[in-house]
């Protein structure tokens, strides 16, 4: 397909200008990159600070065919492709469930993925953002990381990352998209083996401000996280996890 793509040297937030496109009736595949954000937003209601250049940010409009049912694993599907798109740079990647880049346990990457509904049906936006050459006292959090704090002796381009994690998507995506049901369960699989939170004791803090505690075994599917608790299985659809360290 053509290449549909808008660079913005500065945006409040590509998610936002992503949706807007998408509402305005922009095709499957329209990337939104913006050089800075100003507003950037994170999961929950967050936001996602960047300080100008040192962070690859952007959003990608989609316009999935697959049933309702399959969304939500657009998210975990994203995280796990952007993961993998880092460790062919030679980061040692993971994902924290849901979709939480990290290396060294430590948050290199978020993902927002939001469903709009727009003209021509639902679409989704989803948003990307990296923390590429942000120095140790410029993360927002002591949990945060960037690719040049984490690993010095590496020096991708913040170009080069932007391109291989873009394709990796796009690709992860399409995949998916055309591979039915036996391409949704690779991926489950293939998610499961490669996230930090299955197999660990976690805390998952609530929306609503509860929490739940337990042992993580499994994601369902329907991108849940199965949690064992002492009173039983808990499927979990948002939340934080916190890994406690025994
Ligand atoms: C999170 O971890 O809470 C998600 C962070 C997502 C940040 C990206 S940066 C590009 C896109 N635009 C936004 O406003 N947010 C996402």
């Amino acid at each position: 397909p053509d290449l549909n793509l808008e660079l913005l040297p500065e945006a409040p937030s590509t998610n936002e200008v992503a949706a807007e496109r998408a509402r305005a009736g922009a095709p499957d595949g329209l990337l939104v990159v913006a050089d800075h954000q100003t507003a950037g937003r994170g999961r929950l209601d967050r936001t996602w600070e960047t300080p100008a250049g040192a962070a690859i940010t952007f959003s990608l409009v989609l316009r999935p065919t697959v049933p309702a049912s399959s969304w939500p694993w657009l998210p975990l599907l994203t995280g796990h492709t952007v993961s993998k798109a880092l460790a062919s740079f030679g980061y040692e990647t993971q994902v924290k469930w849901p979709n939480d880049v990290l290396i060294e346990g430590r948050k290199v990457a978020g993902i927002l993925v939001e469903r709009i509904e727009t003209d021509s049906g639902p679409a989704a936006v989803v948003g990307v953002g990296i923390n590429v050459s942000t120095p140790a006292d410029e993360l927002p959090v002591p949990t945060a990381t960037s690719l040049a704090v984490a690993h010095p002796d590496l020096t991708p381009t913040r170009e080069g990352v932007l391109l291989g994690v873009v394709a990796a998507v796009r690709e992860g995506y399409d995949a998916w998209q055309a591979g039915g049901s036996e391409a949704a369960s690779r991926l489950a699989s293939s998610y499961v083996a490669h996230c930090a939170t299955v197999g660990q004791d976690v805390r998952v803090d609530l929306p609503g401000g509860t929490a739940i505690a337990g042992r993580a075994v499994d994601v369902d599917l329907d991108g849940r996280l199965v949690v064992e608790t002492g009173d039983g299985v808990e499927k979990v659809g948002a939340g934080d996890v916190v890994h406690v360290v025994p």
